[in-house]
């Protein structure tokens, strides 16, 4: 007999011997695992599968979709409708939410996906992904409606995501640490290659868009300054350098060696908090860091604590290990 464990019986376990998830949070788990499967396979095809390219269509938020985007849209609403344990679905790619049809049951939890997360790196061969987050349903609420996803991070009961690199990781918290599954394409199943995920407390790599510096704010130019300076400067070590432009393979990397993330508010456009997405990419990654013992703020906020007024809120991020995110802070407070 195999000693592997399944992401199948690793949820099992959660469920019966741990007692941290239901059994409709289980299967709804596997769904959504299930759709990310799916996605890799769409994605590893390429251009074999005409998948590469621009869909000529905007999003909400007037961002050009590629065809990624819509395909793994739609995997992911098509898996996830007819289960019985949603009541309905939020996206990154859809203007309002999806309630679940009325033809199929309704179930007390709601999913919320950016479905392919890097678009910009679709066309060039680099890692993407997927990023999800489970919220229940407010037990007072009638229906479902937009107002119900409108929850602080920090309610979340299930958080992930895929990463299809050169190989297809799915990362997921339950509220019991961080757990890494690899797909393995034979048995056609995720099997769980880390447990207990820990991101070091100290790092000498951080990973920000160094074409806005000129439009940053004074906390984040002094930081990067610094580290800049190197063993010279005031923090007396050198630092390296990592940007990849697809948060879910930024984020795995501190998830696996340490680091810190930032996408921070920037004169750009200042009416916008940040570039990324509140419920699609920073809560469910907030969540994932703290779970492996980093921390995630938007410089004067823990992510997680922050209550959303709209569902495609965005925001400034600082995550990642816990010792810098913390400086960046003390930072920020000084202005
Ligand atoms: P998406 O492809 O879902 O719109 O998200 C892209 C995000 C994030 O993954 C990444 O860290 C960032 O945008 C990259 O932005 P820049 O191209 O400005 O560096
Ligand atoms: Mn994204
Ligand atoms: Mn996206």
């Amino acid at each position: 007999m195999s000693s592997k464990v399944s992401l199948s019986r690793y949820l099992v376990e959660q469920q019966r011997s741990k007692g941290k998830i239901p059994a409709d949070l289980r299967l709804l788990l596997e769904v959504v695992a299930r759709a990310c499967k799916s996605i890799s396979h769409a994605v590893n095809k390429g251009a074999l599968g005409g998948v590469l390219g621009s869909a000529e269509s905007e999003n909400v938020q007037g961002e050009v979709q590629k065809k990624l985007d819509i395909i793994a849209n739609e995997v992911l609403l098509e898996a996830n409708e007819w289960g019985g344990h949603l009541a309905a679905m939020a996206s990154e790619e859809m203007d309002t939410i999806h309630p679940v049809p009325n033809r199929y049951p309704q179930g007390e939890y709601l999913l919320l996906f950016d479905p392919l997360d890097g678009s910009s790196n679709i066309d060039v061969n680099v890692s993407i992904g997927t990023i999800f987050s489970v919220l229940k349903k407010p037990e007072s609420s009638q229906g479902v409606s937009e107002q119900d996803f409108l929850q602080p991070g920090k309610q979340q009961v299930a958080a992930g995501y895929c990463v299809y690199g050169p190989q297809t990781t799915l990362v997921l918290t339950v509220g019991d640490g961080v757990a890494m599954f690899t797909l393995d394409r034979e048995q056609g199943s995720f099997v769980l290659t880390q447990e207990n995920v820990q991101v070091p407390a100290d790092t000498q790599e951080f990973a920000i868009n160094m074409s806005n510096m000129r439009h940053w704010d004074e906390p984040v130019r002094r930081y990067i300054d610094e580290c800049l300076l190197g063993q010279e400067g005031p923090r007396g070590k050198n630092f390296n350098m990592r940007w990849i432009a697809s948060m879910v393979a930024d984020v795995h990397r501190i998830l696996t060696r340490g680091g810190v993330f930032m996408y921070p508010w920037d004169k750009r456009e200042p009416h916008k908090a940040g570039k990324l997405r509140l419920m699609y990419e920073a809560n469910p990654m907030s969540w994932l860091i703290e779970q492996a013992g980093g921390a995630s703020t938007n410089g004067q906020q823990r992510i997680l604590d922050m209550q959303p007024t709209q569902l495609h809120e965005r925001v400034s991020v600082v995550l990642g290990s816990r010792n810098e995110v913390e400086r960046l802070t003390q930072y920020h407070a000084k202005v």
